[in-house]
């Protein structure tokens, strides 16, 4: 007797394994966030995720080329704010000349091509280090969302091809589809940060930013009265459904690794590209753990990029972009 089926012949050596192998990942399936800071000739170095830095402008025009050679045609865009610009409001969030306004005209000068997306929430602009207003102890949602639609309609002023709302605010796409159009800015792009979690691997880039919630009185010590509770998983397709409806080109799952089968929820459920967010946590997970020799780095950055992309998304905001870029070229 034999075996029924000898599966193992599609295996037999790597000619077979490429023929039949279904997901590969190329460059310009990553899409890279950069940490902008004030200042001159900064490259400043993440405690809690090494090897990823925050550049001062004038650095910024050499990284954004470096993305372009290696493939990386988007870049995602965070700033960290000066202290004393945080106010409630997010007052310096809309500030034509403020350090985001001037990132997207620094990168479009330095790359016209590449495609340049940026986050919008409040948080590096919240002296309580919250996405939204708070009063009396709570985020207050539609006063929120009218400013977080000022300041998407700021980013696109300023030559942002795509705004990528992390706040998890209700009703903000349609708000801010509304502004971008009325506006003129019809073929600025939204994509949505519409499957947001609350997490705790989100961690490391708050230590970028110095955005983390303050502990204070009457200050929300989490997020979990805005992010999804990572319990559920049918209201992450059901935010996605209604940001579609409101205007999102682009929908987002966030984290990465924890939550492919909200993706693969989402891939089945939607037609429109799905992005997922590789988080800060997941980052340095792997850094260092193989700092400590414990994981072969290489190899389980590209096995969980190629998850990723199994579990249905078009395209990954990754940290890993740039190694991950480079392994393959
Ligand atoms: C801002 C924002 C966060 C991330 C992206 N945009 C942090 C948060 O929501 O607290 C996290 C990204 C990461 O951890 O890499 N709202």
């Amino acid at each position: 007797m034999f075996p029924l089926r000898r599966n193992r012949r599609l295996r037999t050596n790597e000619a077979v394994r490429s023929l039949v192998r279904q997901h590969i990942l190329s460059p310009k399936d990553f899409q890279a966030p950069i940490f902008v800071t004030e200042g001159k000739q900064k490259k400043e170095e993440i405690a809690s995720m090494p090897g990823y830095y925050r550049f001062s402008l004038d650095l910024l025009a050499k990284e954004v080329k470096e993305l372009w050679d290696l493939g990386i045609k988007s870049v995602l865009l965070f700033v960290k704010v000066e202290e004393h610009l945080k106010d409630n409001k997010g007052t310096e969030a809309v500030n034509a000349d403020g350090l985001m306004q001037r990132a997207i005209k620094t990168v479009k000068n330095a790359v016209p091509e590449m495609l340049v997306m940026t986050d919008v929430a409040l948080d590096p602009y919240s002296m309580y280090g919250h996405d939204g207003i708070i009063e009396n102890g709570r985020v207050l949602n539609d006063e929120s969302v009218q400013a977080l639609a000022h300041m998407a309609l700021s980013h696109a002023q300023a030559g942002a091809d795509f705004v990528a709302p992390s706040d998890m605010m209700d009703g903000r796409i349609l708000v801010m589809r509304e502004t971008l159009e009325t506006e003129g800015f019809i073929n600025t792009g939204i994509m949505s940060y519409s499957a947001k979690f609350a997490s705790a691997f989100y961690g490391p880039f708050r230590d970028a930013l110095d955005s983390a919630p303050v502990d204070a009185k009457d200050i929300p010590k989490n997020k979990n009265s805005y992010q999804m509770d990572p319990a559920n998983r049918d209201e992450a397709v059901k935010e996605t459904l209604m940001d579609i409806e409101e205007g999102a080109d682009i929908v987002m799952v966030k984290p990465g690794l924890c939550y492919l089968d909200i993706v693969r929820d989402i891939r089945n459920e939607v037609n429109v590209p799905v992005s997922v967010y590789q988080v800060s946590g997941e980052y340095a997970m792997i850094k260092a753990a193989s700092e400590r020799g414990w994981l072969d780095h290489d190899a389980v950055m590209m096995e969980q990029l190629t998850a990723i992309k199994r579990a249905g998304a078009d395209f990954i905001a990754t940290y890993f972009a740039k190694d991950a870029a480079k392994l393959i070229s």
